[in-house]
């Protein structure tokens, strides 16, 4: 049942005595607590296990707030909240006065993202201030694109969640930062919905810099969160490329494994495993994309292939390919 103006009156109520409301948007659930507030932000630390040295993306109303919240409110961060806000895109900008060092990780920067979702702009515009808002999971396993996901892990006092029905994007928003990379110095640093050829062409420039590290690439990483092993299932995952088919259809026989393919796999009758279809355009793919990692983590098998899904030539993939391989590079090693 999705949140209406009673569920919102008691989040907020939550949250302005510090506590913790996980809030839906188009990516994946957030987990908000009052950006201003030390106390609640050591909390969101404390209740994900999340490390102290990765930094929280503030969210805001829209670019008015970012205004307030931000140390400095650079031309490009402008350009790119007036093209892609409400929506995927996370800006960093210098951190605000009025932010605490726990929420940034005690860096000189900060993230604002403005998402697109009617229940949290509505929370958003009464609460008054910003939200952190990681993904609510605990620190390393899957994001939560269901408010059911986030009740699983998560006690009722410790988090009142906030019912937005199923997220529409799936993986999480871009990251991008206009501040402090020289000449020209806007970078992407997670990629996500929001492909760096939109984000230059917003910028009315060639090309943006794709700093996001690849799981066993070698790129210094300025975004702390971006972990090798990440958004993981508990059973051992294998990523494998289309051409290797058969041979994870011989594995299937010999032992019970769940596929996870949007290329109409089938298996052979009487066998013990299982294939998970996935839509086969890249925006289904990513939307389905965790959820489907849950399930087939729920079937306790021996292990799970993920086949790749790219497909050459799509502008579907074109556009998320590289946000949806760096999320499967994480949740999986190579066969
Ligand atoms: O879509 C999303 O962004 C979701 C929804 C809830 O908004 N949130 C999310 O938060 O994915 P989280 O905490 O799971 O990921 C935040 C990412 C991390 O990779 C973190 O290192 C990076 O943003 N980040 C945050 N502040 C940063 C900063 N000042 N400089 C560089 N990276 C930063
Ligand atoms: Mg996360």
């Amino acid at each position: 049942m999705s949140a209406g103006p009673e569920e919102i009156s008691i989040a907020l109520a939550r949250l302005r005595v510090g506590g913790l409301v996980a809030f839906p948007t188009e990516t994946v659930y957030g987990l908000g607590a009052d950006a201003r507030s030390a106390d609640a932000v050591r909390r969101v630390f404390a209740v994900k296990g999340r490390p102290s040295t990765n930094p929280l993306i503030v969210h805001v109303s829209g670019e008015e707030m970012a205004r307030k919240v931000a140390g400095a409110w650079p031309r490009e961060a402008s350009a790119l909240a007036r093209a892609f806000w409400p929506g995927p895109l996370s800006i960093i900008v210098p951190r605000g006065a009025g932010i605490p060092g726990e929420v940034t990780a005690g860096g000189p920067t900060m993230a604002v993202r403005c998402p697109e979702h009617p229940i949290t702009l509505a929370l958003l515009e009464a609460f008054g201030g910003p939200l952190v808002g990681p993904s609510a999971n605990p620190s390393g396993r899957i994001s939560p694109t269901r408010a059911e996901h986030v009740r699983e892990a998560f006690s009722e006092e410790d988090v009142y969640v906030l019912d937005g029905g199923p997220c529409t994007g799936g993986i999480e928003s871009t990251v991008v930062s206009v501040v402090g990379g020289g000449e020209g110095g806007v970078r992407v640093l997670r990629p996500g919905l929001i492909g760096a050829d939109a984000i230059a062409k917003a910028l009315g420039v060639a090309s943006v810099v794709m700093e996001a590290k690849r799981a066993g690439g070698e790129t210094a990483m300025e975004s702390p969160g971006q972990l090798l092993s990440h958004y993981a299932p508990r059973t051992a995952a294998h990523l494998f490329a289309k051409e290797r088919w058969a041979e994870v259809a011989a594995r299937a026989e010999r032992s019970r494994v769940v596929v996870v393919s949007p290329r109409g796999r089938t298996l052979a009758k009487g066998v013990h495993s299982t294939v998970i279809a996935m839509p086969a355009d890249a925006a289904g793919y990513a939307a389905r994309l965790y959820e489907a990692l849950r399930e087939a983590d729920a079937v306790g098998a021996e292990a799970i292939y993920v086949e790749d899904p790219l497909e050459a030539g799509d502008d579907g993939w074109r556009t998320l390919g590289a946000a949806v391989m760096d999320r499967l590079t994480r949740a999986t090693t190579p066969m």
